[in-house]
Order: C-alpha cells, then structure tokens, then sequence
C-alpha cells in the first residue's frame, strides 16, 4: 500500500490508498462516523460506513480523541463539497498513539492559555497557515536576494558592542573576555561584508532587551539586512520598494489559500507595487499637526504617530531625513542639514508602524569617531568597524526589515506573538 499525503490526493482519485496524520475533528451520525484528518499539507474527511468497516473499526472511530496519531486507508473519491475536494471512503483506521483530553478545543480559549499551549497550538488550522505564510516569506526574501547578485553573508549572535543603542542589550559573561551581548543587528558585520563583495545581505535572529510590552515587540526576532557599496539613500529606497513589492506580490501569489484560511483582506496588498510615496519627516510632522496630534518635532515617531500617518496612504510609506539625534551613530548626516539623518523608515499601512528602517551609513572617519564618542560608546569595540572607513571607504546604504512585523501586517494580525513559532517578549519565555 502507497503512503501519500493529502496535497497528493488528485493523483490517486479511485485508488486505494493509506494516509497518516492527526485526527482534526470528528462528527457522527447514527451508522456513519466523519473523522477529519490532518497531515500538515492539508484536510481530509474519512467517512466510515457501519457495515463498511468491521465492528472493531467502527468503535475505535467513535471513540477516538483529538489529536490522536492515526493512519487510515481506504478509496479516494472527488467530493466537490468537502474541504480540499476528497473525501476517503475509509475502510481501515490504526491508531499510532491515543491522545486523550486534547486541551485545546473548537471552543474559544484566552490567549494566555493558547500562548502556555503554544507547542499544541501550533497544530490548529490558523496557525498552521500563518507558518506556511512566513515560510513563504523567508523564501521570497531569500530569492529576491540571490537573484539580485547579493551574496548571504551570516554574521555573529554573540557581539562585542551595541549598534542599535545600549539600552536595549542582552548581556552575558564571556569566560575571560569580559561581557558578550546577543546582536541587536548584523549591519556593521554586513557593512565588512559589503566591502569584500559589494551587494550581501545577512538574515538571522536578533535580540532587543525591549521593556516595551506592545503588539510590535519582541526580544528576540529575524531580521533581514542587505547592505550595498555605492548605494545612497535614494538607491536604497528604490531597493527597499522594489524588495517590497516583490515579498508581498509572490505571497498573494503563492499562499492565495492559506491567506483566506485566515481571513484576510488582501485589497490593500496588492497595492504593494512601486512606487511607494516618499515623504520627509518633516511632512510626516505635518501630517500629525494636521490631525491634531500632539507632537513635539525632534521626537521619534511612536507607534500611534505611525498609525496616523499610514493612515493618510493606502500603500506603504516611506519617510525620511529623521532628526539625527533620535537616530542610530552610524547614519550619515544630510550635507544639506547636518541636523537630519539620511534614515529612512517604511511605514506598513492598516496600523502595522514601521516594519523596515535602514540608511546611508557615515563613511568619513573622523565623523564617524565623533558620532561614536557623543554616543558614548566604547571606541576600542569599535575599531575594526573604523577600518571600514581607513581602508577604502565607499559611500553604501542598508535597510533591516522585521521578519515578523512583516508576517503580522501580510497576515493581518493584531500582535506579533502569533508570526513566529514560539515568541520571547518581555513577559514570556516558555514554552
Ligand atoms: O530600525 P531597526 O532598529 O534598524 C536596525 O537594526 C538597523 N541596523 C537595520 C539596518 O539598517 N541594517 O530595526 C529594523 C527593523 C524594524 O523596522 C522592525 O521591523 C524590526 O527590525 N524590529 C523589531 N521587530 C520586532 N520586535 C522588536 N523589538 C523589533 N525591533 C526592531
Ligand atoms: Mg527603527
């Protein structure tokens, strides 16, 4: 007997076949017995028939709990009504291993509860279509990439320094050498890896001892940095749109089924498509002056200045020229403002904030050893990253884009804590 799985189904219409899988659901009528099975690639209904099957089977198919480990046999046949387009007219059922009281229920549960269950809750049908969605993602993100001539440069987790402000560090002892931090980027390594081959791109978790408890925050994330030699800010606006539009237009492309398993209104992404507006923050600033916000130029935007201002386009938007001081020591200053940065941040439309922040980055080395002492950073850290800039300094820009924030406003989702499989925020560590 073949073993398939249930996306394989077409192929074996009429045929006898065995499947393995978990038992999603089950519903029952006098002589007939629905078990849904589930497999990861999809839903399959088994109908048992009392007199199909012996009396054995039949009992174990009512009896059965959630989420028991099960293999089923029996004869494909189209159903144009059931979920995936088949039915089994099952005629066999093994248990591999009973699952008895399955926590998690079709009922609604609190999302603490389904957070605490996380490992379990894995298994339910949203969620499984949001991983297949940020898989989707992690690959257009890749391929966008490796068909752009960027090589994939990894950088290192355990660091010496800061690069996105010491406030948000995670420490830890290293033996001899004194004190280790998880990477809050990989840019400045990606930087090293710009001079050697031009155009790379690093992708890999990063950490952020944030003590903000909001819907856009995690400790530990994936973010994607391409870094590119001879790049200015504007190239790197028209690398992060055309990057943008491509992620998002393959994901409607590709995941069109699990998109609608969890309901989203995809009319606003297909809007993702160059170009996307521009705006300076100094019109970002007006914009909330024109909406009645209480802002005070100089500050960063928060989080509802963001939602206000995404609020105003119906795409994403990209707003540059920040003020320097609320802004990394690396970005280069604007030579026709010294007191803006040439930062750019894409704001995602439907209150998703900011889900890329790059810049051009300073390539002078005097400056850049001010910027580092008015940021009281450690400058021995720092002096290899200095020799970027004694040894053949280009100019050259670079964006992070959140991995998850970015599967959050694809997916349409109010908290980040359901993009990545088992999430780390300020108040949670486990499972
Ligand atoms: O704006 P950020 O801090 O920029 C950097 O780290 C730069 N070194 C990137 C670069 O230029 N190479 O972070 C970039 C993105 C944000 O736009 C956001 O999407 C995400 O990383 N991000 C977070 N995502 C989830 N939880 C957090 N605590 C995040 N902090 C940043
Ligand atoms: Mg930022």
């Amino acid at each position: 007997m073949q073993k398939i799985s249930i996306k394989d189904l077409s192929d074996h219409v009429g045929k006898e076949v065995t499947l393995n899988g978990w038992l999603y659901n089950k519903r029952s009528g006098g002589k007939i017995k629905f078990l849904v099975l589930r497999d990861g690639t999809g839903y399959l209904q088994c109908v048992y028939f009392k007199g199909n099957v012996s009396d054995e089977i039949f009992e174990i198919a009512d009896k059965i709990g959630q989420e028991s480990s099960i293999s089923v046999t029996g004869k494909v046949k189209e159903e144009k009504r059931a979920p995936g387009g088949f039915e089994l007219d099952a005629t066999g059922l093994k248990i591999i291993s009973e699952a008895v009281d399955y926590p998690i229920t079709p009922k609604e549960h609190g999302i603490e509860f389904l957070m605490d269950k996380r490992h379990l809750w894995l298994r339910s049908s949203k969620q499984v279509a949001i991983l297949k969605i940020r898989h989707r993602i992690v690959k257009a993100v890749r391929d966008f990439f490796d068909e752009n001539g960027f090589t994939l440069m990894d950088t290192p987790i355990l660091t010496p320094a800061a690069c996105e402000g010491t406030s948000t560090l995670f420490e830890t002892d290293y033996f001899d050498l004194g004190k280790a931090y998880l990477t809050q980027s990989g840019q400045l390594y990606a930087e090293a890896g710009a001079m050697a081959l031009g155009k790379v791109y690093t992708f890999g978790p990063t950490f952020r001892a944030e003590k903000s408890k909001t819907r856009r925050h995690l400790t530990e994330f994936w973010m994607v940095e391409p870094e590119v030699a001879f790049n200015n800010l504007n190239d790197n606006m028209d690398l992060a749109e055309e990057f943008l539009e491509y992620v998002v237009q393959t994901v409607l492309r590709d995941r069109e089924e699990e998109l609608k398993v969890i309901e989203r209104n995809t009319d606003l992404l297909k809007n993702v498509k160059r170009p996307l507006p521009r705006i300076s923050y100094d019109d970002a600033v007006e914009i909330l002056k024109k909406k009645g916000i209480d802002f005070q130029y100089g500050n960063d935007l928060g989080g509802t200045d963001e939602t206000v201002i995404s609020n105003e386009f119906d795409k994403p938007v990209m707003v540059h020229r920040y003020p320097a001081e609320v802004k990394a020591f690396y970005m280069k200053r604007d030579p026709e403002n010294p007191k803006l940065a040439l930062a750019v941040d894409v704001l995602a439309p439907e209150g998703y904030g900011e889900i890329i922040g790059g810049s051009q980055r300073e390539d002078d080395l005097n400056v850049l050893q001010e910027r580092i002492k008015e940021h009281n950073l450690p400058m021995e850290a720092f002096e290899w990253y200095l020799d970027l800039r004694r040894f053949g300094s280009v100019p050259h820009s670079g964006f992070g884009m959140g991995l998850e924030r970015t599967v959050g406003w694809i997916c349409g989702l109010d908290h980040v804590r359901e993009t990545i499989p088992f999430p780390r925020m300020i108040y949670r560590n486990t499972p």
